[in-house]
């Protein structure tokens, strides 16, 4: 902020509660209030400072204030760093499933300082090593390798570099999420029906963490993934002791219920994102109600 100040910008601080569960209208309308109560016209700019949440609710209020200000995202978290910030999905949670109301709204920029996560706790690394390790799946077989022998933040420049170049070029080919951006959601489709179903208490890396793998075990069974590809990336992730089974005390129709409502569907069936090996993702896969009921 001083450094703003110091450039003759003049700077309002609107501070809003951590969380994934906070990421609903009311959070927005709260940013809406404090934008006119700052005074932020339309040729004003909003910086949203802090993690995926942060970035998702201001881009979202930004989106539609006044039809739409600019914005400049600046994550503080890897997950946001690696993911969130990058392909202009903003919006928010409904009580009934997540990220349900939203636009693409572009920032201006996305700055990104790994410095920043050295003053977090280790947990948000470990869960934000989730994405990572997606994206290394995705598209980048070296950069899984890399997480394979990850062991500290040192490293994590390099780690944050790649997963970013996996992201970026899926969104320019597929900006809209119109096909292959679909690839990305990877551990999603499962991953949100843990978070809303643990009611947040899994965070959302973990969630992914533990979907990926089921999702993969899916694959397996439908014949579409090599056989042992859900144990390599298990161990992957265990290795950083991230969880990679569903909860025992979850309850299982719920979580089906909870994908029923994910935003990922056609014709009323849930289209999965698929992985076949390293590097080949399977998108709008279909998959039956007895595979599922093998997994989940
Ligand atoms: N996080 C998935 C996407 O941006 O499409």
């Amino acid at each position: 902020m001083t450094a703003l100040e110091t450039q003759g910008i003049a700077v309002t601080k609107i501070v809003i509660p951590a969380g994934e569960v906070n990421k609903n209208i009311e959070s927005v309308q709260a940013l809406w209030y404090g934008f006119l109560d700052a005074s932020l016209e339309r040729g004003s700019t909003v910086l949203a400072l802090g993690g995926g949440v942060v970035g998702d609710l201001s881009g979202f209020a930004a989106s539609t204030f006044m039809r739409g200000i600019t914005w400049i995202n600046v994550p503080t978290t890897l997950l946001a760093m690696v993911d969130a910030s990058l392909g202009g999905k903003t919006g928010v949670d409904l009580p009934r499933g997540k990220n349900l109301v939203g636009a693409f709204y572009p920032p201006a920029f996305v700055l990104v300082d790994p410095n920043v996560l050295l003053t977090l706790p280790e947990v948000e690394i470990r869960t934000g090593m989730a994405e990572v390790i997606k994206h290394g799946i995705i598209g980048d077989p070296g950069l899984l390798e890399m997480c394979a022998g990850y062991r500290g933040e040192g490293e994590l420049d390099k780690l944050i570099t790649r997963a970013m170049a996996v992201k970026i070029r899926i969104i320019e080919t597929d900006p809209y999420d119109k096909g292959e951006r679909a690839a990305l959601n990877l551990g999603h489709t499962v991953g949100h029906a843990l978070e809303l179903v643990s009611e947040y208490r899994l965070r959302h890396g973990e969630a992914v963490a533990i979907g990926m793998v089921v999702e993969t075990r899916l694959a397996e069974r439908l014949g579409l993934a090599e056989q042992g590809l859900s144990l390599h990336i298990a161990s992957i992730l265990a290795g950083i002791n991230l969880p990679v089974d569903i909860p025992a005390d979850l309850d299982r129709a719920a979580i089906r219920r909870a994908m029923g409502v994910d935003k990922k569907k056609s014709q009323g069936r849930i289209c999965f994102s698929l992985p076949a090996s390293l590097s080949r993702v399977l998108i709008g896969i279909d998959v039956p109600d007895d595979v599922l009921d093998a997994e989940i």
